[in-house]
């Protein structure tokens, strides 16, 4: 395994997302580079003990995988959440329409679903492109660790975990997802959504894991 480690990225913005307090955003950055430290002390420790032939024994392993793969996916989902933070409305743009459209009828429609999908969530909920049906669907997992659908690229995401909303807002979780989606960046939302596109016309190329079945004869 590569012993390469991870660096915390920075954010512009999380002092001014709306709704959402400084300090509590302060907090969770911290929060955030925690799990970086995490994933960086862990893929130490499993890159040192593979040098030492019969020092990881399977339950080891087990449990040192499991710890990263938690940390790795906290790492990600704070960063497309912490990204996408605004601080005034923006509009969506064309591409992020059309797929809307397609999958939910309307912006009405879209917006209603993924609110859904937020409030009744217990960890995370996402918007995700879907390289296997070409449309976008909104997602939810319990936990960092659970995102519960291969074969599709986030574009979006919304932390529902109570330190991500209780300092600013207490139990009043449906508050909390009206701010946020507010106030999101969606031409960032939008250029997510082209980066995910792209890979599914790479992925549907003639050496693409998606390609089409060829049969000789
Ligand atoms: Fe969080």
């Amino acid at each position: 395994m590569s012993c390469r480690l991870l660096k915390p990225r920075e954010f512009d913005n999380l002092a001014h997302a709306a709704g959402l307090s400084r300090d509590a955003m302060t907090e969770h950055y911290q929060l955030y580079l925690g799990f970086i430290d995490k994933a960086n002390s862990l893929t130490e420790k499993i890159c040192e003990r593979q040098h030492v032939r019969g020092a990881l024994d399977k339950s080891d392993i087990a449990n040192l995988k499991g710890d990263l793969q938690f940390a790795l996916a906290a790492v990600r989902n704070h960063e497309l959440y912490f990204d996408l933070l605004g601080e005034s409305k923006t509009a969506f743009p064309a591409e992020l329409s059309a797929a809307v459209e397609e999958a939910f009828d309307c912006a009405d429609g879209f917006l209603q679903d993924l609110r859904l999908t937020a409030v009744s969530s217990r960890g995370w909920a996402w918007t995700v492109f879907d390289l296997s049906t070409s449309r976008l669907w909104n997602l939810s997992g319990s936990q960092s660790g659970h995102f519960p659908l291969f074969n599709a690229i986030p574009i979006l995401a919304v932390d529902l975990s109570d330190h991500a909303y209780f300092y600013d807002f207490g139990l009043r979780r449906g508050a909390y997802v009206d701010a946020i989606l507010a106030h999101l960046r969606w031409d960032r939302v939008g250029r997510n959504l082209q980066a995910a596109m792209r890979l599914q016309q790479a992925a549907n190329g003639p050496e693409g894991v998606n390609s089409p079945l060829v049969f000789a004869g």
